[in-house]
């Protein structure tokens, strides 16, 4: 009996996607199934990019169609992605973008703009649209960490007579930050609502066109910044950075405890050790937990978040933020695969979110 595209349809019903939990016909995951004679062709579509369960998923399609409809099938299946989103369809604000995804802390200096740095590179190297806001107004990082400190964004007037700003662009990413439009030693006047003035500007007068993902590097700490950020946005879920020390874990504990307040709940997506142990350049095999080991996934673990990785510490990590080339850019390195892992476990965490929880809603804090 010829192969119809029910009989296919039937048996891809029967594959789960493992992380998402529903099979691929209900997940709307196939696409563009073709039959001819015993030749099986469809695409699949992963909610990510890079996505690690590719192969496992791929195989578990075949034995679909091999078991359930003809074990003589010659089965084809292409991969490609279409990152999800949690946004309103309705929402006005940022509508070209699906995720947008702020990156925290409680502590300073953790690394939260090396990591979201190269967290925003190594996913557009997988494929996506990435744009980054640099929330640190009084003390921006990204002109530096990507080597666009003399970088000056154009004003334009868009079609519907808006005044936007066009972002720099670098390595893939859409960039935006205080110190390009103030040479740095101004930044300091920058302060309290002004600071929340200038984030709104760089959400909503920033032409960011279509992304998957807009994050958001923010400043230390639980300042009046992430109340603008959550009362201006619907924020997809939230990044929490620490080192292993206990004072930085005690200070990671406040900012999750931020986010998960009732009246903002936003989703931690999870928790990123980073300087998580020493690595020295000629010994990379070697980890030597000089502030004390697992001490963030125990955090994690405790208050129900995703563990989401550990970064090494090792020297061409500070090297290349200083020199404005992010450590991902030096593929195969340990800490570039490092990172990688983080981008790959964070775009799942936001293919999870997106199909398990309630779409985020913009924060109404009423005085
Ligand atoms: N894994 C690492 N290995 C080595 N150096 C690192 C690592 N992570 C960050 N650094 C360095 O530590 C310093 C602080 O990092 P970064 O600026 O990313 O932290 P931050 O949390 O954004 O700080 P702030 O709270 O001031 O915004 C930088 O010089 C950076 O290059
Ligand atoms: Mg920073």
């Amino acid at each position: 009996m010829a192969i119809t595209q029910e009989d296919v349809l039937k048996a891809l019903s029967y594959v789960e996607e493992p992380d998402l939990g529903k099979d691929l016909v209900t997940l709307n995951m196939i696409e563009d199934v073709q039959i001819n004679g015993l030749d099986v062709s469809f695409t699949v579509i992963l909610t990510t990019p890079a996505c690690p369960l590719k192969d496992l998923i791929r195989n578990a399609c075949i034995r679909a169609i091999h078991t359930m409809v003809d074990k003589n099938a010659n089965v084809t299946v292409n991969m490609t992605s279409r990152v999800t989103t949690a946004r309103q369809d309705n929402a006005s604000i940022l509508k070209g973008v699906k995720n947008i995804i702020a990156v925290a802390s409680g502590k300073g200096g953790v690394g939260k703009s090396t990591v979201t740095a190269n967290l925003a590179v190594a996913l557009a190297q997988s494929g996506a649209k990435v744009g980054l806001v640099d929330a640190d107004i009084s003390g921006p990082s990204v002109p530096t960490m990507f080597g666009v400190e003399d970088a000056r964004p154009r004003m334009f007037r868009s079609d519907d007579g808006r005044n936007l700003i066009e972002p720099i662009e670098k390595y893939g990413i859409k960039l935006i930050s205080i110190g390009f439009l103030t040479p740095a030693e101004h930044a300091v006047v920058w302060r309290g609502p002004m600071a929340s003035s200038a984030l709104k500007q760089f959400i909503t007068e920033v032409d960011w066109g279509e992304l998957d993902y807009l994050l958001i590097d923010l400043p230390p700490g639980t300042s009046d910044i992430h109340l603008t950020l959550v009362q201006t946005v619907p924020v997809t879920g939230a990044i929490i950075v620490t080192t292993p020390q206990k004072v930085a874990i005690a200070d990671a504990l406040k900012g999750l405890q931020m986010f998960r307040q009732p009246q903002i709940n936003v989703p931690v997506l999870g928790l990123v050790e980073n300087m998580a142990y020493f690595t020295p350049a000629e010994l990379p095999e070697n980890k030597y937990y000089i502030f004390g080991q697992g001490g963030g996934r125990d955090l994690a673990e405790r208050y129900g978040v995703p563990f989401i990785g550990e970064i090494p510490l090792v020297q061409s990590i500070r090297e290349s933020g200083d020199q404005g080339a992010p450590q991902i850019l030096q593929t195969g390195t340990p800490a570039a695969l490092a990172f990688e892992q983080v981008a790959q476990e964070v775009a799942r965490q936001i293919s999870v979110r997106n199909a398990s929880m309630a779409k985020t809603k913009i924060v109404e804090i009423k005085a």
